[in-house]
């Protein structure tokens, strides 16, 4: 099927990006997996109503099966395809932040298989707004979805470029779409509808604030890790880990740590968010990378200096705690699971 062109010249894609996204689109509806670029991170996508095309996604992603994929849709109405029964609350988040950085947890309708949302009857479904996103979906046409989780190994690294995604999962992708570096750099914002009350079950690139603005209303934020009944793997205590031991120090400690490191021989990168760093004390094993002051910019950064940091050869990154602000609530959470597994009571 063409795709119709004209209904993105806003994004000014090339020919050549048109070209791939014809040749994704012909794969996807061959029953073969897409890497694909959205705002928040890249997708491994696959048809949503294919079960062995989702079987690949799990096998390629080394994915337990019963951890839910959210569905990529490229439209609103498409809500109302892939769900049951949506509170007026939800479609008003869908209505503000879509297309965007938000998954809605909600009731699925019969279209959506087993195999995507873990046998839950519930979907986590989300529009996109990457322009190269938004034309695969429109290009595999109305009433077609993405089933696509981040397009890394279960609990490594998300990627943020084509070029992660390679380094990966590498031939394993029929074809990997490169859209540049992702503008926010972190997950979307999940929020779960199951309950009477919505609630953030993970952090992201809509902040709580928005979300209450939004819907008038205070929300949760909860915490999941020692719920066995939530199966959002995200919200397992260790995920998004670099293979490099990350440990998470408090600013007045961090130097002190570090020198307790290199007195171990451990060479130790320390990456910093505030000024601290004028105080750096000389030691040959301790280097020093200072990341953004504010949240946004330090979020779009974090997994690409994680990647860049875990090809070097440092034996330790020490990470100063970000600051106990709602703003900072997306960063510190992907540190500390970064973190969780290389911890002292762990
Ligand atoms: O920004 C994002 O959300 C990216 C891009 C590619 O859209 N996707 C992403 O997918 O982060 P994934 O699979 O890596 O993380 C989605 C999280 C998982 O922790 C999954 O368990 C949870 O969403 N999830 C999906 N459906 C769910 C459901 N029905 N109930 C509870 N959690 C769900
Ligand atoms: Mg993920």
């Amino acid at each position: 099927m063409p795709i119709k062109q004209h209904a993105f010249s806003d994004f000014a894609l090339t020919s050549d990006q048109w070209d791939r996204i014809t040749s994704a689109s012909n794969i996807i509806r061959a029953g073969g997996t897409v890497a694909f670029p959205t705002e928040t991170v890249y997708g491994l996508g696959a048809d949503v109503t294919n079960p062995t095309a989702i079987d690949k996604i799990y096998r390629i992603k080394q994915r337990p099966l019963n951890h839910p994929l959210i569905v990529h849709i490229g439209a609103l109405d498409d809500l109302d395809y892939w769900v049951h029964t949506i509170p007026e609350s939800a479609r008003e988040l869908a209505h503000c932040f879509w297309p965007g950085p938000l998954t809605l947890i909600l009731q699925r309708s019969w279209r959506v298989p087993d195999c995507v949302t873990g046998g839950q009857n519930t979907v986590g479904i989300r529009m996109p707004s990457h322009p190269i996103a938004l034309a695969l979906l429109h290009a595999l046409g109305p009433q077609k979805a993405l089933a696509a989780p981040s397009a890394n190994r279960f609990g490594r690294l998300s990627p943020t470029t084509a070029a992660h995604v390679y380094q990966q999962l590498g031939s394993e992708v029929d074809l990997i779409l490169d859209g540049g570096s992702c503008a926010i750099g972190l997950e979307s914002t999940i929020v779960s509808f199951h309950e009477q009350s919505p609630k953030i079950l993970r952090p992201g690139g809509i902040s709580a604030e928005e979300i209450e603005t939004a819907l008038n209303i205070p929300i949760a934020l909860t915490h999941t890790d020692n719920n066995p009944t939530i199966r959002t793997s995200g919200s397992l205590p260790s995920h998004y880990a670099p293979v490099t031991p990350l440990k998470l120090a408090p600013t007045e400690h961090i130097w002190p740590q570090a020198l307790a490191a290199a007195e171990r021989q451990l060479r130790t990168l320390v990456i910093t968010w505030s000024d601290i760093a004028d105080n750096k004390p000389y030691n040959p094993l301790i280097a020093h990378h200072a990341m953004p002051h504010d949240p946004f910019t330090y979020g779009q950064q974090l997994y690409a200096k994680l990647h860049q940091f875990d090809q070097t050869t440092f034996d330790l990154l020490l990470i100063e705690t970000p600051p106990d602000h709602t703003d900072w609530l997306a960063v510190s959470d992907r540190l500390r699971r970064a973190g969780h597994r290389f911890s002292d009571n762990n």
